[in-house]
């Protein structure tokens, strides 16, 4: 797309909304449809193309009827200094010509730490949505980008108060903090009623409540042998009692095969590999599971409110709200740990209720853009 950007009309912000990743469209959605009723905001949605196949990010705005992107960026795939500098390098063009009042970023991808950084050095205010979650783990790409993201940001919205105190620990001002609610969850309880008429385990031949749904795409996960072995041990296991359906990211779809996994994924008893899916069919899956196992971020969240039990596999969680109000029933990789967790809960005759957490009601994104209106009482002069 090359056509020039109209200015906004006199007398309303502009805010940049950037996203790259497919965990960054879940989020956008809602927050573009409340932009897209505010007098004095006017959102553009900037798309780095962190990540570009179609079950990736198309197959998101239309399942969410995300509008078609301002600007598509086209950066792809590269290492984490080769992704990051391509994005700054082509954000900061678009941005000294585009002048936003605001920059909004979500989550915790590299686009939102590159877009973050363009936007700092240009002293373009910016507003993250999902900060203050922290896994403590900075080993984690994520976890650096939420660090870095969070302290360049002038408006941080946040999904619990655990991500408040997270913050406040870390010196960033209360006037600076508003906590609200989870716009992922916003997404999730809109498209509930269309991800039902799906019907995803009938066209994958499962009884709904009878097999399970599993998703890894972690580095510390999928990038080494070791980790990889780990991965597989457990669906083994859990293969051997009820079928599990993987839907492969094209990273870990890149690992089997590297690093020699391809013959022993095909022989996992019980496991059923299927591309990424969609977000309503993913959602669909999701609800009629018996169990999920995970190593996402935000999957832990959605299961907690569709009250599925999950184990996440990792050793640790940015998100230990849904292990204390929610249905994160195990942190962790041992192979031998989380087996028994997940026979625990096949024994179990009552699953878990669906969690019901502060702000976690559909509303995220209503009040975003409230805070984001009021903290630009003048367009272009954010106040403070
Ligand atoms: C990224 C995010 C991660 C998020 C995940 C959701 C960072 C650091 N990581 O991880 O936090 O949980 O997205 O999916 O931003 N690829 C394709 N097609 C695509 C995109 C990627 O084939 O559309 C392949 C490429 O080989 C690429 C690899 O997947 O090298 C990894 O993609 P990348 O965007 O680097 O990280 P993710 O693992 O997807």
């Amino acid at each position: 797309m090359t056509h020039t950007l109209n200015r906004p009309t006199p007398g309303t912000a502009l805010v940049h909304c950037i996203v790259g990743a497919r965990p960054n469209f879940v989020k956008i959605a809602p927050i573009m449809s409340a932009l897209q009723a505010s007098p004095r905001l006017r959102g553009r949605l900037i798309h780095t193309g962190q990540h570009y196949d179609l079950r990736m990010s198309e197959a998101f705005f239309e399942d969410l009827a995300i509008p078609a992107p301002d600007r598509y960026l086209g950066v792809g795939s590269g290492s984490h200094a080769v992704q990051t500098a391509r994005i700054m390098e082509s954000y900061e063009a678009l941005l000294l010509t585009d002048r936003p009042d605001l920059v909004l970023v979500v989550g915790d991808v590299n686009s939102t730490l590159a877009c973050s950084l363009v936007a700092a050095k240009q002293l373009v205010p910016i507003a993250h949505v999902e900060a203050g979650l922290r896994s403590g783990d900075r080993t984690m790409p994520e976890e650096i980008n939420r660090l870095v993201t969070d302290a360049l940001a002038s408006i941080l919205l946040t999904t619990c108060a655990q991500a408040d105190q997270n913050l406040l620990r870390e010196g960033i001002p209360a006037s600076k903090i508003h906590m609200t609610g989870n716009v992922m969850i916003d997404t999730l309880l809109r498209c509930l009623p269309l991800a039902e008429t799906k019907q995803l385990p009938a066209r994958l031949g499962l009884t709904p409540g009878a097999y399970a749904v599993a998703t890894i795409h972690r580095p510390s996960n999928v990038d080494t042998a070791d980790g990889l072995a780990r991965m597989l041990t457990v669906l083994e296991g859990v293969g051997r009692s009820l079928p599990v359906i993987l839907p492969v990211h094209p990273r870990t779809a890149g690992r089997f095969a590297d690093l020699g996994f391809a013959e022993r994924v095909k022989k996992c008893p019980g496991l059923r590999q299927v591309e990424p899916l969609r977000y309503l069919e993913f959602l669909d899956l999701m609800r009629q599971a018996r169990l999920v196992l995970t190593d996402s971020g935000g999957i832990q969240e959605e299961t907690s409110v569709l009250g599925i039990p999950c184990l996440t596999l990792r050793p640790n969680t940015e998100r230990p709200i849904t292990i204390e109000q929610g249905t994160n029933l195990l942190v962790g990789t041992d192979p031998a740990v989380v087996l028994q967790a997940a026979a625990d809960v096949l024994a179990s005759p009552v699953p878990p209720r669906a969690a019901k957490i502060k702000f976690w009601d559909g509303r995220a994104a209503d009040r975003i853009v409230a805070v984001l209106e009021s903290s630009m009482p003048v367009a272009g002069q954010p106040a403070g």
